[in-house]
């Protein structure tokens, strides 16, 4: 989608919303998805990652009901939701578990929610690793802290939505998609420390673009893999002697060489990645800090390459779509991003040529995997927020 069509996501559900319901919304919400810079399969590890928000979300046109119902209907998506607060049930599989998920964590944690009307839509895609279902998450975070008056705090949200995704939709994610989600800025990165949950907003270097490449391929995968490779860290972790990888320096690891103390070359090799991508991350930050453009684009090289061999979390296509990026003109770095297996890459490119970036690594991407990508410039944007409506 073009910028102005996605600009005309409020007006979508401001009319979806009159059509459904009758009236105007009295608020309307919005929570993007994200791209992650650095920082690749470090959150479950206690580590650093350095995302940012996008300009793609999911708006949701709301108005208060004087009851502790909630009926929401997607311009995008099959099935309504429609539940009460007081007797939450799993449903099938589909955005309306986010919702009711949201629901249910909200008020484990002690909120006293309200109920609501709302008509949602979005156009971050779905499935392509930029988080979809966090902005979901963050949105019904946002629209039930709006109906219930309460105060919008973003970690506690962002700890909320994960809970939220594990417990109630059953995904064992980390706390990156939902922190970023609530808690960006526009034309900033976040480091974030996944420990503490501590934060620094980190400006994009000037006269740089943020790409996002599309392979349009999506693994069934990812689900079992991701597991599997949180196992793996856990276990590394633990024979090693550490509460979490992020413990760990790379020297203990050197040391261990064909890795006495793990159990095997995968744990060492995963341990690896995890341990080394924390430091390029900080240094990222770093980088980012003094505006350094081509220090941050090696980062991400030498991230992409120990995601493919060290932890392995990439693919074919993925690693065609770097490829592509790096041999175009003004690129300074490029990398997958987010869980891996499929989904997008991520590119850091000089301004002036992101667009012929962008289309020449379309279509070397074409030649070499005979597929059709989509690429785009994203722009780092704000979290979380209201858009319109009282507080
Ligand atoms: C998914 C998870 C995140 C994170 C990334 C990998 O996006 O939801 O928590 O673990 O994978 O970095």
């Amino acid at each position: 989608m073009e910028r102005g069509e996605r600009g005309g996501c409020v007006e979508r559900v401001r009319a979806g919303f009159a059509e459904r319901f009758g009236g105007a919304p009295e608020w309307i919400v919005r929570a993007p998805g994200r791209v992650n810079l650095i920082g690749e399969h470090t959150d479950y590890n206690d580590g650093f990652v350095l995302p940012m928000a996008i300009d793609r979300a999911v708006w949701i046109a709301l108005r208060r009901r004087p009851d502790r119902r909630v009926i929401a209907h997607s311009l995008d998506m099959p099935h309504a939701a429609e539940f009460g607060l007081d007797w939450l049930e799993h449903g099938g599989p589909g955005w309306h578990e986010y919702l009711k998920g949201m629901a249910w964590a909200m008020q484990e944690a002690g909120h006293a929610l309200q109920g609501w009307d709302g008509v949602l839509a979005g156009d971050v895609p779905v499935g392509a690793g930029l988080s979809s279902s966090a902005a979901i998450e963050m949105a019904a975070a946002r629209a039930f802290c709006a109906v219930s008056g309460a105060a919008w705090a973003p970690a506690a949200m962002a700890l909320l939505g994960q809970r939220a995704e594990s417990r109630w939709v059953g995904v064992q994610c980390g706390i990156m998609d939902q922190m970023i989600s609530a808690a960006g800025r526009a034309g900033h990165a976040l480091l974030i420390d996944c420990r503490s949950l501590e934060t620094e907003l980190v400006p994009l270097p000037e006269g740089t673009a943020v790409l996002v490449l599309d392979t349009s391929t999506r693994r069934g995968l990812v689900d079992s893999a991701y597991n599997e490779r949180r196992a793996q860290c856990d276990r590394a972790a633990h024979a090693l002697g550490a509460a979490a990888l992020r413990d760990v320096r790379m020297e203990e690891l050197d040391g261990a060489g064909d890795a006495p103390g793990l159990p095997d070359a995968i744990a060492f090799r995963r341990a690896r990645h995890v341990v080394g991508e924390n430091l390029r991350t900080l240094e990222a930050a770093e980088a980012m800090r003094r505006g350094d453009a081509r220090a941050l684009g090696a980062l991400m090289v030498a991230s992409h390459e120990s995601l493919r061999d060290d932890f392995e979390v990439s693919s074919a296509e993925l690693n065609a779509m770097v490829a592509c990026a790096l041999r175009q003109a003004g690129c300074y770095g490029a990398r997958m991003t987010g869980a891996g297996f499929g989904g997008c890459a991520v590119a850091l490119a000089e301004a002036g040529s992101a667009a012929a970036l962008a289309e020449g690594a379309a279509a070397c991407y074409r030649e070499a995997t005979g597929l059709t990508a989509s690429v785009y410039v994203c722009e780092a944007s704000d979290g979380a927020g209201v858009v319109e409506g009282p507080g």
